[in-house]
């Protein structure tokens, strides 16, 4: 490890007033909860407080001057993030309120559209429910069918069983990049090109890997991508979907209102161009300013300092773990793939997650207990909840150490009580 790495936390930490304040002593927690939601560094916290402040005006309406500004930075964010993830075009990057809408965007508007009885979707046990409900809400439509493909014992994706899954009939396969609970990186490049053989198209829930690894969408070969700005420092309320540019093209409207449409009449409406076409109605438009920022945050950090660094703490935190005879930890070990999300998925023996997050809690050290809107998941492991640890570029070794410690002291006292 370099120095680079090894001082990733200390350099950044600065950036955020959250962590200042926990570093100046001015507040005493230990946030292990970054896949629910990210931290949100000054410049993100600025560039919010500078639109409403400066220029907060209404996007591609007036011919006044703040809407000239508010539109320019609005448009700009969406440049950022087509830039990021390496789009052919900043038109294909549909600003959503999060990956949810945009995955709801993908089967409401392409599923509608080119779903028929009998197709097939196929996505994978691992699934977060909004990358399972909204094909169930299709399916309920169209009377089409999901197919689910296995995990591993290990908790990685069972690639044999995707290759006897699909078929002719697969019009669409989607998978999440990395999984928010089994932390397990899926094998995008290769999935794609399973499913392209077939002609099906590919969906990347991205939500756990946007802001941990570099994503380039053509490297990838994938049809269509889902984020969540909150998820990358960003501001909550603002998503997108980036897709294809001829795929967007041959896709009908989502939503039907202002900013969307080229004609009204009294009988029919044409619609504008890409993106707008997809964009009905005032967007979250501080909110798209913000996860710009946000993103030009992380370039500046670099994705690949950020993955070393969360690689080398979530080696450290598994170790830990590994040492506490009760804890089962879901999910591949960082030793084995390397790529996998800074998370730590575990079940104690006899202890209900949300006991441990409990007791964590009183000691000021915040984790995630639950099902982690993967029931499924939880099902195939026959338990209806587990804890979660989960990192950024900005955790300490110190503070996983502190977890590793509270946790021990909660274990050995659940255990006297049981
Ligand atoms: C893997 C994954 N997919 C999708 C989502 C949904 O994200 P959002 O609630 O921002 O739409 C999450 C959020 O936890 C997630 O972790």
């Amino acid at each position: 490890m370099s120095d680079n790495y090894k001082n990733l936390a200390d350099i950044t930490r600065k950036d955020f007033p959250m962590f200042i304040d926990i570093d100046a002593k001015k507040d005493n927690f230990i946030y292990l909860d970054h896949a629910a939601t990210s931290q949100k560094p000054q410049t993100v916290i600025k560039s919010l407080e500078e639109y409403y402040h400066y220029y907060n005006a209404n996007v591609h309406r007036g011919a006044h001057q703040l809407s000239a500004k508010a539109t320019e930075a609005f448009e700009d964010s969406r440049n950022i993030t087509s830039v990021f993830i390496n789009a052919n075009s900043s038109n294909e990057v549909i600003f959503t309120r999060n990956a949810t809408e945009a995955i709801n965007l993908v089967a409401r508007s392409w599923g509608d559209d080119q779903i028929e009885k009998g197709d097939e979707i196929l996505i994978s046990l691992m699934e977060h429910h909004s990358n399972i409900v909204p094909w169930q809400l299709l399916a309920q439509r169209k009377k089409c069918i999901i197919k689910f493909i296995n995990i591993n014992k290990d908790g990685t994706l069972d690639i044999n069983d995707l290759r006897s899954k699909i078929n002719n009939k697969t019009k669409l396969v989607s998978i999440v990049h990395i999984s928010n609970t089994l932390g397990s990186c899926n094998p995008i490049e290769e999935i794609a090109e399973i499913s392209h053989k077939y002609g099906s198209l590919l969906l990347v829930d991205a939500c756990q890997s946007l802001a941990h690894q570099k994503i380039d969408v053509k490297q990838l070969n994938i049809d269509f991508l889902a984020g969540s700005s909150h998820k990358i420092c960003g501001p909550t309320g603002v998503g997108f979907l980036w897709a294809r540019e001829e795929i967007l093209n041959n896709m009908p409207p989502f939503l039907g209102g202002g900013e969307m449409i080229q004609d009204v009449f009294l009988e029919k409406s044409t619609w504008s161009e890409l993106p707008h076409k997809f964009e009905a109605g005032t967007p979250p438009i501080a909110e798209a300013i913000g996860m710009g920022a946000a993103v030009k945050y992380i370039q500046s950090i670099g994705l690949d300092h950020i993955q070393k660094w969360e690689h080398e703490l979530t080696k450290y935190l598994f170790e830990g773990l590994k040492r506490i005879e009760s804890v089962k930890i879901l999910g591949p070990s960082p030793k084995i793939q390397i790529n996998r999300g800074a998370l730590a998925t575990f079940i104690v023996n006899d202890i209900h997650a949300n006991d441990i997050a409990e007791l964590l809690n009183n000691n000021n050290i915040f984790i995630r207990s639950g099902h982690h809107c993967c029931q499924p998941l939880h099902r195939h492991y026959s338990v209806n909840a587990s804890a979660r640890a989960s990192l950024s570029f900005t955790t300490t070794f110190t503070e996983i150490d502190s977890f590793l410690e509270e946790l021990i002291s909660s274990i050995k006292f659940l255990k006297n009580y049981i």
